[in-house]
């Protein structure tokens, strides 16, 4: 043994021929700061090492490197800028001493490189993959650059161009795509990992492979003419502006950067990723990024958990075959549960496949999918009238239409055919699970399970917990949601549950600017440009249905009658007597009419405008920041309440829970973080400024404590 250690160890393979192999004790290898350590001195004993004549670095794991390790990022990005300088150069130091041993090295990857893993792979001068590999720099994603070398090394390997696109897209890349750009020089089967990489790395040791010359390459400036340059850089800026858009820095600051350095040499060249590298790490976005990453993980832990807790979901069914009912058999059947169907018409049962088969379609259009797997998923899905097959679901999800007693009878017929221990989950998006629970024998068995449209595309879940509802009830249907693929987050039982219960309360905001004769089309403009909603609050009253919006208003005002009592001229009531249904009939706030893909197009409607200006005379102008608080506080002290209630139980997933169900903006971190981020004392000046406007704009007193104390939501992060 040349090395030893609890992340990596170095050997030899055979005379003249050493593998560091990377084994961290936990699931993954990565760079955190004691694996750092170890590669450093394993390295200064490589430098030193008679007798090497070349070197192989793989994985003794499922994947090669995942990366850096992002639950040190935040702590350290706090830190002052010349502690982030040091930590950058002293890591450099350690890939530089990897590129800079005397003999030639080669990269044998399996499963992830990425991030810093990728970085240490490109730091080698040859690399095979197997054909589990996948290779990117994922760093802009996480609001970053790569900060290890990459953006030096990538475009010095695989031209500008290519590096343009992997480092401002972050995607992860095939081996077969990577082997195409060059960024690795061979694929072979798992088994042949090994052996490929020593024969590879021996045709170099002998001189057949000139790996000098490739060495020099990654660290002389870049070769690129002026006009070739000049392509590349306006084209992947025009690329980035249209694609990453004016909320997202990093991809921007990545084209920036390559193109100010591909002049240069990899000392200077480095010294340029650090400056940018720490620039990006101090913005709110690469807080808010790396935030969501970090939640996302803490969301999926608990999933996991939950299946490991569950028995699993052998046999699924689904009540009500309409667009909810359809889109839960699809993603259950296309993830590989099997499932029942069962409407009360057959002309629903026959709409419900043709959907399923249509999305299936597209997937083996794009070649994601063979025509066998489609029959197979086809098959999976059993439609019928009536409830005898759903008699060996473990789990059946109600998602019939939106009527209590309508489900609370088909949720009681359906609890007398399953099994005892079987569960039942309600698609219901308004009505109380605890008052569903009372036409059933054995609530304990009972939750909500709240998908949201379009059901294959939207990856939250909320499932919801009633007061009667059992521990093993929640983690089947938590395990359940997610074997579908879907991130479930756990919420109490009130009316709107946790996602619904605050947007309604922005659609408020909404309706309330509008009364006073607020141009719609500017709010929308601000909510979706300016805050960076998917779309503004009048096209999503259309999307989401004028129709389903009114009643959810009716359940909310019940529900909530201090705060959310029926609005007097709500101009929402004003579509619906309208019958202005928004996207579904083809009016609303906008108009909307087929494109040549038969998607709807959105259009403006003068009888809309016509009509809101009746009711609330000329539009008048508002600006921005009183727009985005009008429409913002109702909702973020509605998110504050459900927190302070334990609806939702944590910061975490409640900013999850907003980004995947109604795609609160990303760049912003979710509600806690945004408020984090602005600070709570200032949050709380804002809502005061319209404390007048009712008491939706009311914070809470626990709020102004904090706020008062200059306490957080996120803690330490
Ligand atoms: N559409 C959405 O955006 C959305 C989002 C989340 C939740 N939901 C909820 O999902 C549920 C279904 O909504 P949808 O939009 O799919 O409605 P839908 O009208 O498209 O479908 C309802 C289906 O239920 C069937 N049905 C009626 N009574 C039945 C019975 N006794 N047994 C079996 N089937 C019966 C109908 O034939 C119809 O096919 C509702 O509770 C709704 O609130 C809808």
């Amino acid at each position: 043994m040349i090395f030893e250690s609890n992340a990596l160890s170095v050997d030899w393979l055979e005379p003249g021929i050493a593998q560091m192999t990377f084994d961290a004790e936990g699931s993954v290898n990565k760079f955190d700061r004691n694996t750092l350590t170890h590669f450093h001195n394993a390295l200064n004993v490589l430098h030193d090492l008679p007798d090497l004549k070349g070197l192989v670095v793989a994985s003794a794991k499922g994947a090669f490197i995942v990366g850096a390790d992002i639950t040190e990022f935040l702590t350290l990005f706090a830190e002052p800028e010349s502690v982030l300088q040091h930590w950058l150069e002293e890591t450099n130091l350690i890939f530089n001493k990897l590129e800079d041993l005397p003999v030639p090295t080669i990269a044998a990857i399996n499963g992830y490189a990425l991030g810093g893993g990728c970085e240490a792979i490109l730091a080698c001068d040859l690399r095979v993959a197997d054909s589990s590999a996948r290779i990117g720099l994922p760093e802009t994603k996480l609001g970053l650059i790569p900060g290890f070398g990459g953006t030096v090394r990538l475009p010095r390997v695989i031209g500008a161009d290519n590096a343009l696109e992997w480092i401002t897209t972050g995607k992860e890349h095939r081996p077969d795509a990577a082997l195409q750009v060059g960024a690795i020089d061979a694929v072979v089967a798992p088994d042949a990992l090994s052996s490929a990489a020593v024969a590879m790395l021996k045709r170099a040791i002998t001189g057949e492979i000139d790996w000098q010359s490739r060495r020099a390459r990654k660290q002389a400036p870049l070769t690129l003419s002026k006009i070739e340059a000049a392509m590349s850089f306006t084209t992947a800026k025009g690329m980035v502006a249209m694609k990453a858009g004016p909320h997202y820095p990093a991809p921007h600051a990545a084209v920036a950067l390559i193109e100010q350095v591909s002049g240069q040499g990899r000392a200077e060249a480095l010294q340029g990723e650090h400056a940018a590298f720490i620039k990006l790490a101090k913005t709110d976005v690469a807080t808010a990024l790396i935030g969501l990453f970090l939640n996302d993980q803490y969301v999926k832990g608990k999933a996991k958990k939950a299946t490991k807790l569950a028995k699993p979901v052998e046999q699924a069914a689904v009540l009500g075959a309409g667009i909810m009912g359809g889109g839960i058999a699809y993603q259950s059947a296309v993830k590989g549960t099997p499932v029942v169907m069962k409407d009360i018409a057959q002309p629903a049962l026959d709409l419900g496949l043709n959907e399923a088969a249509k999305l299936l379609g597209k997937q083996v259009e794009r070649g994601r999918l063979k025509p066998d797997g489609m029959a197979k998923v086809l098959n999976n899905i059993v439609p019928s009238l009536d409830y005898a097959p759903v008699a060996h679901a473990d789990v059946v999800v109600e998602a019939v239409v939106e009527n209590p007693k309508v489900k609370g009878i088909v949720l009681a017929e359906v609890e007398g055919v399953v099994a005892e221990d079987a569960v039942l989950a309600s698609n219901t998006s308004t009505i109380s699970i605890d008052l569903l629970a009372q036409s059933l024998k054995r609530p304990e068995n009972f939750c909500g399970m709240h998908f949201f449209n379009p059901v294959h595309r939207m990856p939250l879940v909320e499932v919801i917990r009633g007061a009667k509802t059992s521990d093993e009830t929640v983690a089947k249907v938590v395990a359940y949601a997610a074997k579908m693929g879907k991130t479930p987050i756990v919420v109490n039982d009130c009316p709107g549950f946790f996602v619904n219960r605050v947007l309604f309360p922005y659609f408020a905001g909404f309706s309330l600017l509008l009364k006073e004769g607020a141009d719609f089309q500017q709010i929308d403009k601000v909510m979706s440009k300016q805050f960076g909603w998917p779309m503004g609050p009048a096209y999503l009253l259309d999307v989401v249905g004028i129709d389903t919006a009114h009643h959810c208003l009716d359940v909310m005002a019940a529900g909530f009658p201090e705060r959310m009592g029926k609005m007097e001229n709500d101009p929402v009531d004003l579509m619906f007597k309208a019958d202005r249904y928004g996207q579904k009939n083809g009016k609303g706030f906008f108009q909307y009419a087929p494109d040549r893909k038969g998607k709807p197009k959105k259009t403006v409607d003068e009888a809309a405008l016509a009509m809101l200006t009746d009711a609330y005379g000329a539009p008048k102008s508002f600006d921005a920041e009183t727009i985005i608080a009008r429409t913002m506080v109702p909702m973020i002290n509605e998110t504050v309440r459900c927190l302070e209630e334990g609806i939702v139980a944590s910061p975490a997933e409640a900013d999850m829970a907003l980004l995947y169900g109604i795609g609160f903006p990303a760049f912003r971190g979710g509600i806690f973080r945004y408020l984090d981020t602005i600070g709570l004392d200032r949050f709380v000046a804002m809502a005061d400024q319209y404390a007048h406007l009712g008491p939706l704009y009311q914070v809470t007193d626990k709020l102004r404590e904090m706020a008062a104390q200059g306490a957080r939501f996120y803690q330490g992060q």
